[in-house]
């Protein structure tokens, strides 16, 4: 059993907690995640490693309520166990060592850039940050991200915060700057998000990378539900990832995997909430 040790609410929808798991700590690198069960017989959701702490023995996870089981995890308090905490899975960020970075997040894709963020910004990288959400109230870690960012850039869609508009737009200008070279990007968000960064970085011929969140069961290459193909090859987010070429991923194919069990998801949460409102057994 894994303790919450502590919990944050970050946003409306979005929560952070701090979970002891001394054995995952102590190997979590960024790029990296876990996998969780709420309950003995509950769904198993990937989340990315926001940050470790060996000292601590703990892992920091953020996560959206979009559905029944991430809506289930944010109704725990502090103290309250998680009966699965698995990890670390997939491969480990490669840090360059050395230049200017580009960093994308765009909603709850801003949880899982931090740690990269904070990597390059530890390696003595220069590191632009770009975070953008649909709302104000939406926007997270954005003291965390400028603690750990050379410049940062805010945009909102409806332009409650920052610019208004898209984390494409605020790259647009550092992309045609050509007096200052970009050596990588990064973005992290909804497809998308990630799928317009792509093409918007192709003609420029600068390597970008996005860290994928498919369907995963079992987070150790068996299942094949996470499968994705980059460069015309079948690859398993879990192991061969999460973090691809973004110009090579196909896009079409996973936005297309990822609506698989959206009617399912649907319905698992309406019983869910419907439970929660009579007071039933969840
Ligand atoms: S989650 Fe099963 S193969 Fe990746």
């Amino acid at each position: 059993m894994f303790k919450i040790v502590t919990k944050r609410v970050l946003s409306a929808v979005n929560k952070l907690m701090e979970i002891e798991a001394p054995l995952v700590a102590r190997k979590a690198r960024p790029g990296q995640f876990i996998i969780l069960r709420v309950r003995e017989n509950g769904e198993r959701i990937p989340l990315t490693v926001a940050d470790s702490s060996k000292e601590r023995g703990t892992i920091t996870i953020i996560f959206q309520e979009i559905g029944k089981t991430t809506k289930e995890l944010g109704s725990l308090q502090e103290g309250d166990y998680l009966s699965d905490f698995v990890g670390p899975l997939g491969r480990p960020m490669e840090l360059p060592s050395s230049g200017r970075v580009v960093a994308v997040g765009g909603g709850v894709g801003i949880a899982p850039i931090y740690p990269k963020v904070k990597a390059f910004y530890d390696a003595g990288l220069e590191v632009i940050s770009i975070i953008g959400a649909r709302t104000a109230d939406l926007l997270i870690l954005e003291d965390e991200m400028r603690a750990v960012s050379s410049e940062l850039h805010i945009c909102t869609d409806d332009g409650t915060k920052g610019h208004h508009g898209f984390v494409s737009d605020l790259l647009q200008p550092l992309l045609d700057d050509t007096s200052k070279k970009i050596d990588e990007i990064i973005a992290v968000g909804p497809l998308p998000m990630m799928r317009v960064v792509a093409e918007q970085t192709r003609p420029y011929g600068v390597k970008t990378l996005v860290s994928l969140n498919p369907i995963m069961v079992d987070g150790t290459g068996m299942c094949g539900c996470c499968r994705v193909t980059v460069g015309g090859e079948t690859k398993f987010s879990c192991v061969d990832g999460p973090v691809f070429d973004a110009h090579q991923v196909d896009f079409a194919e996973l936005t297309r995997r990822s609506r698989t069990y959206l009617d399912k998801e649907k319905i698992a949460l309406e019983k869910f909430e419907h439970e929660c409102r009579c007071g039933g057994e969840k």
